[in-house]
């Protein structure tokens, strides 16, 4: 048992599938009321009614990337709640690992937006509610993308790189203020992300990447939302601006494109 605030409040965006699913299931495990987010309300309420204790949690309709959806979803998230003690800023999008000069501009700029405006639009519209308590912990997911080339394509890379940035600028802005920020930077694990539409299929070359890694397996959304129950805990309290790695040694092991 981790020393979480006794009924904090948690938001988790991506809710309805993989990490943000994992998340809300072990945050209301600890005795949080977690605020289901995503932009498919199918499953969002899907996550919600499959709890234990379902009266604990909210679903959401939400489209991080647009700024109307997120303030909608926040003025509900109050409403029901009273205050916001943690955000997980998860939801997002891989894009088609296209090079620079083959990629479009509507796929960089839908990939920018989601995973990069979105946890700032996010992040912008709680930060106020933060500051009146003087207490807060955003975590965002970046990625081992976040730190290294080749986990996704041009858009994707650099959308996580982008998620480390504001991690690290919001820690600088905040943290005197009692909200903490830290990013989580996963690497190849079994969600919706790497097996698209519901199918049982990996990414293609997927399986001998992760064979070729340390552990030698695939890494399961609960251990990213243990991470992230931690980094939301009093446990965490001096932890500020981190990029906590789980990757199963992935970068130790980087592949050498010669
Ligand atoms: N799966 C991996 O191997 C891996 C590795 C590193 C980082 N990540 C990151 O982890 C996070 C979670 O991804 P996952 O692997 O659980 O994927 P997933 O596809 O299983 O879940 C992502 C969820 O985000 C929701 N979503 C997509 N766009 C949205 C939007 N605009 N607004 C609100 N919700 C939206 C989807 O509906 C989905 O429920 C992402 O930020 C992803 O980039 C994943």
């Amino acid at each position: 048992m981790t020393t979480l605030k006794k009924d904090a409040v948690v938001i988790v965006t991506g809710a309805g599938s993989g990490m943000g699913e994992a998340m809300v299931r072990e945050f209301v495990a600890e005795g949080a009321r977690v605020a289901a987010l995503d932009i498919n309300p199918t499953s969002a309420k899907r996550v919600v009614a499959e709890l234990e204790s379902p009266e604990r949690a909210l679903a959401v309709e939400v489209d991080v990337s647009s700024p109307e959806s997120v303030q909608s979803s926040i003025h509900q998230v109050r409403e029901w709640a009273g205050r916001i003690d943690v955000l997980c800023n998860n939801a997002g999008i891989i894009d088609s690992f296209r090079p620079a000069h083959e990629i479009s501009l509507e796929e960089w700029d839908r990939t920018l937006a989601v995973n990069l405006t979105g946890p700032f639009l996010m992040a912008r519209a709680v930060i106020p509610h933060m500051l009146e308590q003087s207490s807060g912990a955003i975590i965002n997911t970046a990625s081992i993308s976040a730190l290294s080339a080749a986990g996704g394509g041009t858009a994707y890379t650099a959308s996580k790189h982008g998620v480390l940035g504001l991690t690290r600028q919001l820690t600088f802005d905040y943290g005197r203020h009692g909200i903490r920020v830290n990013a989580i930077c996963p690497g190849a694990t079994l969600t919706g992300l790497t097996m698209p539409e519901g199918g049982s299929e990996t990414l293609p070359d997927s399986e001998t990447e992760v064979a070729r890694t340390p552990a030698g397996r695939w890494c399961q959304p609960r251990e990213i939302a243990r991470m992230a129950v931690y980094l939301a805990s009093e446990d965490a309290d001096f932890i500020h601006g981190a990029a906590m790695v789980i990757d199963g040694g992935w970068l130790t092991a980087a592949r050498n494109p010669i």
